[in-house]
Parts: structure tokens; sequence; C-alpha cells
């Protein structure tokens, strides 16, 4: 597992360099969300690639911007799920973007998910990785290298609120849901970029990041695979809870498809405990 966060470490600064001295435009193709590819998301996903091809345990690699399952090491272990840039459409306005990275160990489901880690592009570059049976550890570059900071753990209520979704497609109880947790004295932090909003919370001790079924969108925005069971990990590695609509762990996911999106929320433990009030879900 070493070598594979090794390797995250440096694919960290390539991507960092590409950000702040590539072109900034569209690239002619589309990823499988059937979403516009910029350049860069197109770049960071060849840096990732190229960089994991000669980690002899990584046997696959999905990416969020690929179809498929890309086979790298028939006698590998871990299958990495990734998005190389989340939040591109970020950059152009010079926000914080990331790298999101799940390690999965058998077939692609989030009781199979061994670790995760995700990297913050923003005034500075930082790193968290979690493993099982640990607080997520955050690491800063200092002196030109990643350097561990300490680990992070969420405390049992927060202030900071990051609804997302188009407001007019959510449900009345949402809605309701929400006007509450501000009307309680929550600040609204909502960037567009799940990355820095959810590493935001997790650093400032707690707080709710929504990203609800919509009308518009039933089954939500965000990726299972390469986004919301890394983060899930994350938030119960930290002490937090991350759940669906439905009040289910997002770690008992089990995607159909690679591609597959979840309503997630993701947060500590007062809000979450809120949330499955307001959604009448029984604990
Ligand atoms: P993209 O990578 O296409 O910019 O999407 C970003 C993701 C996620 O990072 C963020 O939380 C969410 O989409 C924001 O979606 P909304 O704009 O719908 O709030």
């Amino acid at each position: 597992m070493t070598t594979i966060f090794d390797t995250i470490k440096a694919v960290a600064f390539e991507i960092d360099t590409a950000i702040k001295t590539s072109d900034l435009g569209y690239s002619d193709s589309e990823n499988s969300s059937g979403e516009d590819q910029l350049k860069l998301d197109v770049q960071s996903d060849i840096i990732i690639e190229k960089a994991f091809a000669s980690v002899a345990v990584v046997k696959n690699l999905v990416s969020e911007e690929k179809e498929g399952v890309l086979e790298l090491n028939e006698g590998g272990k871990y299958t990495i799920c990734y998005d190389p840039l989340d939040g591109s459409s970020l950059v152009d306005v010079n926000l914080s973007v990331g790298s999101i990275f799940g390690i999965y160990e058998g077939e692609l489901k989030a009781e199979n998910l061994v670790a995760s880690a995700y990297v913050v592009y923003g005034p500075r570059i930082e790193l968290m990785i979690a493993t099982k049976g640990e607080a997520p550890m955050l690491s800063r570059i200092i002196g030109g290298e990643f350097k561990e900071i300490g680990s992070v753990t969420m405390g049992e209520k927060g202030k900071l609120n990051a609804p997302g979704g188009t407001q007019q497609n959510w449900c009345d109880y949402h809605k309701t849901f929400i006007d509450d947790l501000f009307a309680e004295g929550y600040r609204l932090r909502y960037s567009g970029g799940m990355v820095p909003d959810l590493h935001q919370i997790m650093l400032k001790g707690g707080g709710l990041f929504s990203y609800p079924g919509t009308s518009d969108k039933p089954h939500g925005k965000l990726r299972q695979l390469f986004e919301v069971i890394p983060f899930a990990f994350m938030y119960e590695q930290a002490g937090g809870q991350a759940i669906n609509n439905k009040g289910m762990r997002l770690m008992e996911l089990v995607p159909s498809h690679p591609h597959d999106t979840s309503p997630c929320f993701f947060g500590s433990n007062y809000e979450i405990e809120a949330l499955k009030k307001a959604y009448g879900i029984k604990n």
C-alpha cells in the first residue's frame, strides 16, 4: 500500500503543476457521464494512469474520465477507482479542486474499499489518507515534500452547512431540513468542489455536506466508486457518518455500474441524526 500512497504523492505534484501552467480549454471529448472534458481532466487522467502503470500491486484502474476498467498488472491485488480532477470546472475561476482515490480489493463495492485518499489543490497542496481502523492522516508539503501533520477527527456537532444540488429541484422536506440548520445558526460553506468542501468540514470539526436526489437527478450527481465511497470511508474513520437518503450507510453501497451515482450525506453525528429525523428514517 505504501507504493500506492507514494505514487499518489508524486502525481499530486504533477497535477498541481498542470493546473498552474496548462491550457484551461476544452478537449474534443466527453466523459462517460456525457460531460465535456477539459484538457486538464484528460491530462490529469493520463498523469495518474502512467504513474500507476509500473506499480505492480495495482491490478486495475477505473477512472471517472473513462468508460470501463483498464487492466494494468495481472498479478496485482488492488483496483484504484479515481476522479483525476474533481471540480475541474472551478479551475478557470481559480478555486480549489482535488483528486480522489478509492483503493478496492476484490469486487468493486463499498465493503471492499481498503483505503482512500484525496489531494486538495488550493493555495497549498494537502493530502488526506484513510486506512482501516485509523483516523485519516493529513499531510502538507513542507520543504518540498509531504510531511504528516496529524490525524483528523470530527466533533459530535459542527457549524458548517454545504448543501448541494439545485435548490428549486429539492423536495420540500429536504428544503425544510436545510432551512432549519441555518435557523439553528449553521453557516453556509459551499464552493461547488466536493474535495475542498468536505475537507473544510472535516478540518473545522464537523457540519454537513449534502448532495440529495432531486427532481432532475433522483439518484444524485456524485459517483459512488470515485467520489461517494472514498469520502464515506474518510468520514466514518474520522468519527462522522455517511448515509444515503434511505439511511443506509454509504459504506454498504454495491454499484451495478462503475459510473452509478447516489444521493449522499456526510457529516458529524448531530447533523446526520437530524437528517434522519427530517427524512423520517428510523434508527
Ligand atoms: P465537476 O467535476 O463536474 O466540476 O463536478 C463537481 C462535483 C463535486 O465536486 C461538487 O460537489 C458537485 O459536483 C457540485 O455540483 P453542483 O454544481 O450541482 O452543486
